[in-house]
């Protein structure tokens, strides 16, 4: 599992020359994202400087990562590129495949069951390829990368949204489809377009019942799930030195929720510790070197108003903890005032489960502090009201946090140890009693909370808050409990309060672990052979798409035209179908089944224009590849938000869907979109939207003349028999035209393979 120190080294020995080639060229002091960025310059050596948020840019990232869930499909394509094996390293996680329901002892061995197809696939590939291999129980992706992998300065890319994790570790780190990964690996550059910039300045230090998470949770409430789009969020500051690693990890993890392209911090002592705590003093070392190079620029950051896009403060002395929901993320409430809101809304104040773990808090730190809430409930003779369940982040978080009593403590309050996997977080709770759709309140120390996100239930009200406020809101049962001021009822009538957590950033005994739950690679992977059985229900070989026809688009119909939030949950939904994730044909069942149609308001009901007749929105769209006819896809804002799944853009292609047509797109499914040879276009004028009627034909005009920044042009045919006609526009520069014209990304990487 040895982090490679020969490419870090590799990395390191360029970087202070292309940082200070990078800062003469762009004639300023340089941030820390604009170091990182310039010194994983595809070509190189900095040569010009380039314009934020416009120039689309080539980056040679040191690292791919990839889940069990998107794995299979990055994979599948990549068994396509023609190579032998991976240009960078890379690794495999597996933790999205694994329910959580009576705990780890029987949901792993039930799990490792249930999906061995799909893991011996992973393992198989995996070993072929030279990829590093992390077992089921190992844990979960961000904190094994984070344990292992990440490092300062490094640029990563991996196939999941919460990538951004790494950025606790000095990393630019970004989420990415497989399609981007598969480029990565077959040795291709990576394009992005260089992005904007947000400094968010800390000062003060946490205290109390405040935790890093509680900076990201005001962090969201102030920019929205859409505030970070297209920009590196960079902390600094006084109050960013004095936070752990682990804590600045949660941090750069929900930058996902606000659309960031990534978040970071420089590096400093508390990554240092971390390094040498895990165990990798020959990174601190090196990093130790160049440290000036891995932060950014003192001038930047004393006068941050004229280096970054936007600048946002925040006095950590100050700040409250938060719970964010329900329903999305960006909705922060501090806990004071969450009885006056909970009261106004009508959420349910009574709690019925709290969760600690997923990638954003599951590191020892965030157990060594719910546990210490844990504790006082019970030396205060307190019980759980609410039933409890815990994630460890990895393999030598749990073995570590057990040895030190963390679990126990919590199995003592009625606690259900899941296995080290995302388990709840993305769905894979087999929660008794969900399907009863009641209405219910659960809080949990994840990122997303989106409706129906943790158990599939609709009417599960969910909010976001630190590892400490969910024990203690658990522990209360009360959504409007604040542990600041209020108190409990102990088991003998006693009101007694709980004192603020303590914990410890890194075990003091240091980190253990019996068995991590590494694979390694074969040496000579040529004759591993990777078996896919034809009559599989969960892998599916792929067929290569068809190429664009060579001219305009004509007579699509309509498939929907979803309304409000679109998230790549809606297009795609993650909990029971994550099992298809590698068998394109049967996962397509799924496509834009939780989009709401704008004409009746309901989910996976659309109008069959061949028959008049309603029906679930993927069986529509089969009717249509049937008969031979393509269709559109119309969305609202911010279309595609959330995971980093191609999923969501190869379905749509798989089953004939030729264009998406939205107000905007959230950055990744756009790309994504893109690599597989689809058109996604942006209305011009937004209020074009209002024009889209149900039963309309689409035309697409202008293809055939298709260039950077030139619009196309849409025609609606009504089914009244008029026409109305709009520009619409694209983001495609002249490589991504190529992708659209050869029928997707990868049919160009093939054909490169066997030239
Ligand atoms: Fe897993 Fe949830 Fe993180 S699904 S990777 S724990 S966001």
């Amino acid at each position: 599992m040895a982090f490679d120190i020969d490419m870090i080294k590799k990395v390191y020995a360029n970087f202070g020359s292309r940082v200070d080639a990078a800062r003469k060229i762009v004639g300023r002091p340089l941030t820390l994202s604009e170091k990182i960025l310039y010194a994983h310059l595809w070509d190189g050596d900095p040569k010009k400087a380039f314009s934020r948020g416009t120039d689309y840019v080539d980056f040679a990232p040191d690292r791919v990562a990839m889940q069990d869930a998107t794995a299979q499909m990055a994979l599948l394509q990549f068994m396509q590129a023609g190579r032998p094996k991976v240009a960078v390293p890379s690794t495999v996680h597996c933790d999205h495949l694994i329910t959580a329901k009576e705990g780890a002892a029987i949901d792993l061995p039930h799990a490792k069951t249930e999906s061995k197809e799909v893991f011996d696939f992973l393992s198989s590939v995996s070993n072929k390829y030279g990829i590093g291999f992390w077992n089921p129980g190992a844990g979960i992706i961000h904190q094994v990368v984070l344990e292992n992998y990440a490092f300062p300065g490094g640029m990563m890319i991996g196939t999941d949204s919460h990538t951004v994790n790494a950025g606790g570790l000095g990393m630019v780190a970004i989420g990415v489809g497989g399609a981007d990964a598969c480029d990565v690996m077959a040795g291709l550059p990576w394009e992005l377009k260089f992005p904007k910039l947000i400094g968010v300045k800390l000062t003060g230090k946490l205290n109390g019942w405040t935790a890093a998470k509680d900076v990201i949770l005001k962090v969201a409430g102030i920019l929205t799930v859409k505030g970070g789009t297209g920009a590196i969020v960079e902390y600094f500051g006084d109050g960013a030195t004095s936070m752990s690693c682990t804590g600045k990890g949660t941090i750069c993890n929900m930058g996902a929720e606000i659309g960031a392209t990534t978040s970071t911090f420089g590096y400093d002592e508390s990554m240092e510790r971390y390094l040498r705590a895990t165990d990798r003093n020959e990174v601190a070392d090196e990093a130790n070197k160049i440290k000036a190079y891995l932060t950014g620029d003192s001038e930047v950051y004393a006068n941050p108003e004229n280096y970054f896009d936007q600048v946002i403060e925040i006095n950590l002395d100050e700040l409250e903890p938060y719970l964010n929901g329900p329903f999305t993320p960006d909705l922060a409430t501090p806990v004071s005032q969450m009885k006056v809101e909970a009261e106004k809304n009508g959420w349910p104040l009574k709690v019925e489960w709290g969760l600690i773990g997923s990638c954003t808090n599951s590191s020892y730190e965030d157990l060594s502090r719910a546990a210490s809430i844990a504790n006082q409930a019970i030396a205060k003779g307190l019980t759980t009201k609410a039933d409890f369940g815990i994630n460890p982040g990895s393999e030598q978080v749990r073995y570590t946090a057990n040895r030190d009593g963390f679990l126990k403590t919590f199995e003592d309050l009625n606690a259900t140890i899941f296995t080290n996997a995302c388990g709840p977080c993305i769905g894979m709770w087999d929660r008794v009693g969900a399907e009863k759709a009641e209405k219910n309140t659960i809080v949990h120390s994840f990122n997303r909370n989106f409706a129906k996100r943790a158990d599939g239930n609709p009417n599960t009200f969910a909010f976001v808050a630190s590892p400490e406020m969910v024990a203690a809101i658990a522990i209360s049962g009360n959504l409007a409990f604040n542990p600041l001021t209020d108190t409990l009822t102990n088991d003998k009538g006693e009101q007694v309060k709980l004192d603020p957590p303590t914990g410890d950033e890194l075990p003091k005994k240091g980190f253990a672990v019996e068995d991590a739950g590494f694979q390694a690679p074969a040496e000579d992977g040529s004759k591993v052979e990777v078996l896919v059985s034809p009559t599989s229900h969960r892998l599916q070989l792929l067929d290569p798409f068809t190429p664009w026809e060579g001219t305009d688009l004509k007579g699509l119909k309509l498939l929907i035209k979803a309304k409000g939030k679109c998230t790549t949950d809606h297009i795609s939904m993650a909990g029971p179908w994550l099992k298809f994730r590698g068998h394109l044909d049967n996962i397509s069942n799924n496509m834009l089944i939780g989009a709401v149609n704008y004409f009746n308001d309901k989910t996976d009901t659309v109008r069959n224009e061949l028959t008049g007749e309603y029906g679930p929105v993927p069986a529509t769209q089969r009717a249509y590849k049937a008969a031979g006819l393509g269709s559109i896809v119309i969305g609202d804002e911010n279309y595609g938000e959330g995971s980093s799944r191609e999923h969501a853009a190869m379905e749509p292609r798989h089953l004939g869907v030729r264009a998406v047509l939205v107000k905007s797109f959230a950055r990744i499914h756009e790309t994504n979109l893109k690599k597989q040879g689809m058109l996604g276009l942006t209305f011009a004028n937004k209020e074009d939207y209002d024009k889209i009627l149900e039963g309309d034909t689409v035309d697409i005009l202008g293809l055939t003349e298709f260039a950077p920044n030139k619009p196309l042009t849409l025609v609606l045919h009504h089914l009244d028999g008029t026409t109305e006609q709009f520009d619409v526009n694209h983001s495609y520069n002249d490589q991504q035209i190529e992708w659209f014209k050869a029928g997707g990304a990868l049919n160009i990487i093939r054909a490169e393979a066997a030239a």
